[in-house]
C-alpha cells in the first residue's frame, strides 16, 4: 500500500540531499562518497540481515565487499561501476513497487542513504576498506572510545600489564583507559583514554618508543592499537588503529628486531603488521578457533600460538608457513612461550605446562605443581615463569625442569605478569584486581595494591 506522506517525504529527501551536496561544494559534481565510511554502515544495519552468512535471500550476500559484487538467483550484477542503470542495488533500493523494494521488511532506506549508495555506485563503486574478502562489519569506521569512568564499582580483572623502559611505571589495562602507575608506591601516575573497552594484551616495542594494545568488547568489536609513547610530560600521542575486527584480540607481540608485530585474533586468524607503515602484511588464516595468546624467538624466526582449539602451534615469521603443531592438548591452550634457543616451545593448558620440540612436536616434560589453569608465561635465558588459577606463580629451570621459585600469596588467580629484569622485579595481575610487585631473587613482596583509580584523579 502507497503512502502519500512518506512518498512526499522521501521526494523532498531527495531533493533536499541534492540540493544540500550542491550548495555545499558549489560545483555540479557530489562529495566523493566513501564506501567504508558511508555506505557500509547502511548494509550493515539494513541489509545483512538478509543477506549474511546465516540468511541469504535469493542467494545473495553482502557482509563481505567481494561477495556483494557477485549476483545470487537472479543473475543480474548488484553493482556495475559507474552505471546505475545496471546495478541491480538501485532498482531495487528505488524501486516504487514496496514488495520489491530493499529492504523489503517495511524498513525503507531514507533518501540520504539512497543518494549515497547512488553517488558511490556512480563514482566508480571504489571499495576504501582494509580486506574485500573480509566481513565488512569488522572493518566499520571507528568511532572514538567512550571515557573511562571517573573511579570504578568494582576491580576489573586484570588480563594484561607491563613496565616502562626504565621500571619506573607498570602500565595496567582498565575499562576504556590504560592505568600507568608507580608500581613502588601503588599510586597512580596518569590515565591514557580512548583504549578499548578492555585490554587483554600490552607490549612495548624492543626499543620502547611504541605500546601496542589488544582489546575489545567480547562478542562486539576488538581493536590492534599502536601508541607513540613517551613517559614525559604526557604519555600519549595520536594512537594508530592498525586493525579492527567485531570480536576481541587477545594479544600483540613485536617481533624482537621490532619491525614486526604479530596480533591474535578472536577469528582465529594472526594479524602480521609491519610497523613503520602500519600495513597488515600478512594474515595466517590456521587456528580453528580464538587465538589467546603468541610470541616470537628470540632470534625473530618463530612464531608461536596458543588457540582454544587445543592446539599450539609454530608459524615462520618470514613466511607465515606452518612449522609445527603440538596436538596433545586436550584443554584449551592459554599461553606459550619459545625457550631461548628457539628449539623448544612451552604451552600451557589447564594445569599443564608442557615443554614440546619444535622439530618433531615430541614432548620433552612437563613443568609441575600446578593446581589450576595457568594463565601466562614469561621466559629469559635460562628459566620459565608461570601464572595460575591456583593463586601461584613458580618459576623453573628450562635445563632440568625444577622450580626455583614458588610465589603462592596471591589473593585471587594470577593472570598477567609483568618481568623488569634489569632490576629484577616481577608484577603480578590477578583476577580480583590486585597487582603485586616481588623480587624475583627471594619472593619478598614488595607491594600490593587494587588497580582502581582513586576518585580524584579525572579519566582522560
Ligand atoms: C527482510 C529481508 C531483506 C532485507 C532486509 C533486504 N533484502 Fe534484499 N532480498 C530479500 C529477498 C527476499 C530477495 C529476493 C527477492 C525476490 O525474489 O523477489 C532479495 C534480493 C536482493 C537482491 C537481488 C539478489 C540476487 O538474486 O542477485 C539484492 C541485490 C538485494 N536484495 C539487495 C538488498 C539491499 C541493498 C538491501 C538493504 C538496503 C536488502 N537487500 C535488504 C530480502 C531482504
Amino acid at each position: 500500500m502507497k503512502n502519500p506522506v512518506f512518498t512526499l517525504a522521501i521526494a523532498f529527501f531527495v531533493i533536499f540531499a541534492n540540493w544540500r551536496s550542491l550548495g555545499a561544494e558549489e560545483s555540479e559534481s557530489p562529495a566523493e562518497v566513501s564506501f567504508i565510511r558511508d555506505v557500509a554502515p547502511i548494509l550493515v544495519g539494513k541489509c545483512q540481515s538478509c543477506h549474511g552468512a546465516k540468511t541469504a535471500e535469493s542467494n545473495y550476500r553482502l557482509d563481505t565487499f567481494e561477495k556483494l559484487m557477485q549476483f545470487g538467483d537472479f543473475e543480474m550484477a548488484p553493482v556495475t561501476a559507474g552505471n546505475l542503470d545496471d546495478s541491480e542495488f538501485h532498482r531495487l533500493i528505488t524501486a516504487e513497487d514496496e514488495e520489491e523494494r530493499m529492504p523489503n521488511n517495511g524498513d525503507q532506506l531514507t533518501g540520504v542513504e539512497i543518494q549515497l549508495i547512488d553517488n558511490w555506485i556512480s563514482q566508480g563503486a571504489k571499495f576504501d576498506g582494509q580486506d574485500p574478502a573480509a566481513l565488512i562489519k569488522g572493518q566499520l569506521p571507528r568511532v572514538a572510545h567512550p571515557s573511562a569512568p571517573a573511579t570504578y564499582s568494582t576491580a576489573l580483572p586484570l588480563a594484561a600489564l607491563t613496565f616502562s623502559a626504565d621500571g619506573g611505571q607498570l602500565l595496567v589495562g582498565g575499562y576504556h583507559e590504560i592505568l600507568v602507575w608507580d608500581p613502588v608506591a601503588g599510586t597512580l601516575l596518569d590515565r591514557v583514554g580512548d583504549i578499548p573497552q578492555r585490554v587483554y594484551g600490552l607490549e612495548f616495542s624492543p626499543d620502547k618508543s611504541l605500546l601496542a594494545v589488544a582489546g575489545g568488547s567480547p562478542g562486539v568489536s576488538g581493536e590492534v592499537q599502536l601508541i607513540p609513547w613517551t613517559e614525559a610530560p604526557k604519555p600519549k600521542a595520536k594512537a594508530q588503529i592498525l586493525a579492527t575486527h567485531d570480536d576481541v584480540f587477545f594479544d600483540v607481540s613485536f617481533r624482537p628486531d621490532g619491525l614486526q608485530l604479530a596480533a591474535a585474533c578472536s577469528d582465529g586468524s594472526v594479524r602480521v603488521f609491519d610497523v613503520a607503515t602500519g600495513e597488515q602484511t600478512r594474515k595466517i588464516d590456521n587456528h580453528a578457533d580464538w587465538v589467546t595468546d603468541l610470541c616470537y624467538s628470540a632470534d625473530g624466526k618463530l612464531l608461536a600460538t596458543a588457540s582454544r582449539d587445543k592446539t599450539a602451534k609454530v608459524f615462520s615469521a618470514e613466511t607465515g608457513e606452518l612449522i609445527a603443531t603440538y596436538s596433545g592438548s586436550n584443554k584449551p591452550v592459554e599461553a606459550v612461550a619459545i625457550s631461548p634457543d628457539a628449539k623448544q616451545v612451552i604451552s600451557t593448558s589447564g594445569n599443564v605446562v608442557r615443554i614440546w620440540n619444535v622439530e618433531d612436536s615430541k614432548v620433552v616434560g612437563d613443568l609441575s605443581g600446578f593446581g589450576a589453569e595457568v594463565f601466562a608465561l614469561l621466559t629469559d635465558a635460562e628459566s620459565v615463569i608461570a601464572a595460575s588459577a591456583d593463586k601461584s606463580v613458580r618459576r623453573f629451570t628450562l635445563a632440568d625442569r625444577k622450580q626455583s621459585l614458588a610465589i603462592t600469596d596471591h589473593p585471587h588467580s594470577v593472570l598477567s605478569l609483568a618481568w623488569h629484569v634489569a632490576s629484577k622485579r616481577l608484577s603480578t595481575g590477578c583476577f580480583d584486581g590486585t597487582v603485586s610487585l616481588w623480587n624475583l631473587e627471594d619472593g619478598a613482596l614488595l607491594k600490593r595494591f587494587v588497580a582502581i583509580p582513586p576518585k580524584a584523579t579525572p579519566a582522560n
